[in-house]
């Protein structure tokens, strides 16, 4: 079944608990929060206080996408907070089935996420251990990208490594995510559906959460 995150970075931080609600209202699955550390993006984001501070303020779940080195560091914090799906890059760390090992101890979904350059070769001996898998279909870093067309090949090539492997795990898209992107990503095998500016801008909220969710 096709989900819908908003991505929070595209929200009026200075009004964040009324955007929240209206996601809600408007039939949102989940929140999509992106932390960046400004080492392995050239951005930063927010960290630990304003999650907690949505996870108050929000009733529904979250998922938690970390564009940061060493992404062990908080998972405490993140479990504390009732996260269900934590995803980290497997660019940014020498030591990922550890990190899945220990978002799924905690009690937490792990997500493993790829930057547009990263063949999905790299994440295959993880994709029997993994709940789901984020492929970025923008640079990481930013909202309001254009989305990546290459992509769609990353994501047959992954179809077709679950089916070989026979195992099973959700595949998330992120970046540039909109009515027609989303559309493609759909048929190409997605079934978690990040967007930022796209919906935040939209000024039907419900009626544009149907139509990214519509097949
Ligand atoms: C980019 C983030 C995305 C971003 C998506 O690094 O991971 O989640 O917020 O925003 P849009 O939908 O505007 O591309
Ligand atoms: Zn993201």
């Amino acid at each position: 079944m096709t989900k819908v995150l908003p991505s929070l970075l595209a929200s009026d931080f200075s009004n964040l608990d009324r955007d929240i609600k209206e996601m809600e209202a408007a039939g949102a699955d989940m929140f999509h929060l992106d932390i960046m550390d400004g080492q392995f993006v050239p951005n930063i984001s927010y960290g630990i206080p304003v999650c907690e501070a949505i996870s108050k303020s929000s009733s529904i779940p979250l998922d938690v996408h970390l564009m940061t080195y060493d992404p062990t560091q908080f998972i405490e914090d993140f479990k504390n907070m009732g996260v269900e799906m934590l995803s980290f890059h497997i660019e940014a760390t020498p030591h990922a089935h550890r990190a899945v090992q220990e978002i799924k101890n905690a009690g937490m979904k792990a997500g493993i996420a790829l930057n547009p350059q990263t063949p999905v070769e790299a994440i295959k001996h993880l994709l029997r251990d993994v709940d789901f898998v984020l492929i970025m279909t923008v640079n990481p870093g930013f909202g309001g990208q254009t989305f990546i067309d290459s992509c769609l090949d990353k994501l047959d090539d992954l179809v077709a490594l679950r089916k070989s492997l026979d195992t099973d795990f959700d595949i998330e898209v992120d970046g540039g995510i909109n009515d027609e992107t989303a559309q493609l990503c759909k048929s190409h095998g997605a079934n978690l559906l990040v967007s930022g500016s796209y919906l935040f801008k939209a000024s039907d909220k419900e009626k544009t959460i149907f139509k990214l969710k519509e097949d």
